[in-house]
């Protein structure tokens, strides 16, 4: 398939299997002179064997850390500022280049702009998500005291190299995950794509180039009207508010849940919402709702204690005052209304609709 750019704030995403042209050039037109390749044993093996031969290696370090969000933290920071460090990268001529999901991505990324007050990088995403979602929109950052992605910072990188051909090593559970920000960015933006993403089957069918594009370009328009959140931006959170909370308690769990998978729930939990009190119809909630049973594991999310639930919605950095929790609902599929709100009651409620409707 074709490459596709699209260019977002003040840099490019190439997107497509033979952007190495493209990749090449860019690196050349910069001038770098030492390339800091960040993965994970992951990525190590399925993505970074595929820069062989691609690649001047003179000049090439190989920063690796251990997968997975248990390593992003600052521990793991210290560790890459340190390698940065020892090979005295600076901001002129060195670049970071994130080869991974958004775990990498996010961390790679804090580091880089932080390092010497900023060093270039660029973002590789090597997962659904990261592919989708986490590799533009310029917020960066790692966890810290339990909470996720507490300490960080918005900045932009050079350039989103995206090769979907990375997705032929990913487990089913990680393309589910990110497939459910695809179904996000349709629901809340583009109905259209909703009716595409409806007549897919199976997910190890899909070519996943077709629909990255458009949910790029959904992303890519929402977060250069608002990049730092302050209003449109909280569109993307659709989904977001009950299933975070819903991630974090399964995270104490032996059964956690992916980002995805949480979010799943909270998109049926807050159409729920949106048919209660914002005029979603009920036939767009049951599309929803038979949508999800369709590709999404029925998970017990009574098993949780409500009002442990109700504290980490409280305490979500989505929220302006701690007394209001901030929704995005959905008006209809395809359109969203941001900074809405609901009872204790009505999310208990939607809870209740899922375990009756999922289980
Ligand atoms: N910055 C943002 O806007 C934003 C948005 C959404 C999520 N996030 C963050 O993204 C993170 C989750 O990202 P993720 O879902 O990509 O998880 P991840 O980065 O942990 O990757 C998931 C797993 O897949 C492995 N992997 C990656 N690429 C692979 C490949 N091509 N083949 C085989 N295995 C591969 C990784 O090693 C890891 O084990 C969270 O930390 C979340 O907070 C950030």
């Amino acid at each position: 398939m074709h490459t596709t750019t699209l260019q977002v704030a003040d840099y490019n995403l190439f997107v497509g299997d033979n952007i190495w042209a493209e990749f090449q050039d860019f690196l050349t037109l910069k001038n770098y002179k030492q390339f800091f390749f960040l993965v994970d044993e992951n990525t190590k093996k399925s993505c970074l064997t595929r820069f062989f031969n691609k690649f001047p290696a003179e000049n090439a370090h190989v920063i690796e850390i251990q997968s997975g969000e248990i390593a992003k933290n600052i521990d793991t920071c210290q560790h890459i500022w340190s390698e940065l460090m020892h090979h005295s990268a600076d901001r002129r001529t060195s670049v970071l280049i994130n080869l991974g999901g958004g775990v990498i991505g996010d961390m790679g990324g804090f580091c880089a702009a932080t390092f010497k007050r900023g060093i270039p990088f660029i973002q590789m995403p090597t997962t659904l998500l990261s592919q989708v979602d986490s590799s533009i929109g310029g917020k960066l950052g790692i966890d810290f005291g339990h909470v996720k992605n507490s300490v960080g910072v918005f900045a932009n990188p050079q350039a989103v190299f995206i090769l979907p051909a990375f997705l032929e090593t990913l487990s089913e559970r990680e393309i589910r995950s990110g497939f459910a920000e695809i179904v996000k960015h349709a629901l809340i933006a583009d109905n259209t794509s909703w009716k595409q993403l409806q007549k897919i089957e199976n997910l190890s069918d899909v070519n996943w180039q077709e629909y990255l594009v458009p949910s790029l370009k959904i992303k890519k328009s929402i977060v250069e009207i608002d990049p730092f959140e302050r209003g449109l931006r909280k569109a993307l959170n659709f989904g977001h508010t009950i299933g975070h909370a819903l991630e974090s308690m399964a995270l104490r769990t032996p059964q956690p849940l992916t980002h995805g998978e949480a979010i799943a729930i909270g998109m049926v939990c807050e159409a729920f919402l949106s048919n209660k009190n914002h005029h979603l119809s009920s036939g767009e909630l049951s599309e929803i709702v038979v949508f999800f049973k369709k590709f999404y594991p029925k998970y017990n999310v009574q098993a949780f204690d409500f009002q442990d639930i109700m504290h980490l919605i409280y305490n979500d950095k989505k929220n302006e005052t701690a007394s209001e929790i901030n929704f995005s609902f959905l008006p209809t599929i395809g359109n969203v209304s941001i900074n809405q709100t609901a009872s204790l009651e009505a999310i208990q409620e939607s809870l209740n609709f899922y375990t009756k409707v999922c289980s």
